[in-house]
């Protein structure tokens, strides 16, 4: 299929600190998979990590992590366009104007401004403003499908509406975005069985050095059954872990062994940790190569930008004369 005769595909991410498993099988590797199958653009979003990161030099960092996290797993700046939000500025002059056409009760019924105000934080205006930004983002690049986990859908109704009303108000300029919920069918389970999740502390990081995979892998608590006993995978959170790094084939042979008996978890175990440093290691060592070579990512991220900003300044040039601000 051609460029053109693709659906645009648009995801931003937040730099989030050392990504895991949990991640990659979670979110991150459906990028790579859907690579190929839209036009898609995916996005470091820098601006709306300084609603919680007011740090110049930590941001600089968590912004060239996210950009060797997802190319050192594979997605091919060939095939996508990867780029920052911050290149972008037609994107916060655009989140001014639907700030303009926004009501205050309307963005105070956000999930997240309303955690926040819950939780007694004190809120800042970019927090607040937010799904402006984010619709932003969507709408000003005309994004058919736009993957998120279930915690962004209110994200994206907000985009659609916002689109709505600008549509409404200005004449037809936005094209309204579907949601495309990332559906976590498998939860992925942490060392300790619960959902891996940074705040549980059960986390196996996705670039991993020999030396965590082992030690994480020592901390996963198995029953007491003896090396002869039959064992049900589906009951053994090793299991559980261990089925993400391999194939149907691989699966089965494992299974096979866990109710067969005669497989130890000290077995087991070994077993696992061989299989995730065979996944992991390339994926590290591409990482650490990239690492070495930063002036090609940065130019990644820059080509990557220049190009967007050729795109959307079409879009914005209709937007200015529409509301009325652009009259040369
Ligand atoms: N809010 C999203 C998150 O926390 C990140 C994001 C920003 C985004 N802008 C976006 C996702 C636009 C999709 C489209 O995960």
């Amino acid at each position: 299929m051609s460029k053109e005769s693709k659906k645009i595909l648009l995801s931003g991410v937040k730099p989030t600190g050392r990504v895991h498993i949990g991640n990659y099988f979670g979110a991150m590797k459906q990028f790579v998979d859907l690579q190929d199958e839209y036009d898609c653009y995916i996005f470091i979003a820098d601006y709306h990590a300084m609603t919680t990161v007011q740090n110049g030099k930590e941001l600089s960092q968590s912004i060239i992590d996210v950009a060797l996290d997802y190319l050192a797993i594979g997605l091919d700046p060939k095939k996508i366009t990867l780029f920052k939000q911050s290149d972008i500025p037609q994107v916060t002059e655009l989140t001014w104007i639907f700030n303009c056409l926004t009501t205050v009760p309307y963005l105070m019924r956000a999930h997240a401004y309303k955690d926040a105000e819950a939780k007694n934080k004190e809120t800042n205006v970019g927090l607040f403003d937010y799904p402006i930004l984010m619709a932003s983002d969507i709408l000003i690049q005309d994004a058919d499908v736009v993957p998120v986990g279930q915690d962004q859908k209110q994200h994206i109704e907000y985009a659609r509406d916002i689109a709505q009303k600008f549509n409404n108000a200005y004449g037809e300029t936005f094209k309204l975005p579907e949601p495309f919920i990332i559906s976590e069918v498998e939860t992925i389970a942490g060392t300790d069985g619960r959902k891996m999740s940074k705040s549980y502390g059960n986390v196996i990081p996705l670039f991993a050095t020999d030396e965590e995979i082992k030690k994480a892998v020592m901390s996963i608590p198995t029953d007491s059954k003896g090396v002869a006993e039959p064992k049900n995978p589906d009951e053994s959170n090793l299991y559980a872990i261990h089925k993400l790094f391999l194939d149907e084939e691989g699966r089965k042979n494992l299974r096979e062994k866990y109710e067969k008996g005669g497989m130890g978890y000290k077995e087991a175990k070994e077993l696992l940790i061989k299989d995730m440093s065979d996944f992991i290691k390339p994926l590290r060592e591409k990482r650490e190569m990239l690492a070495k070579d930063l002036d090609t990512v940065l130019d990644i991220l820059k080509v990557g930008g220049a190009r967007v900003n050729t795109r959307v300044e079409k879009k914005m040039v209709d937007v200015r004369k529409k509301v009325g601000v652009g009259i040369y």
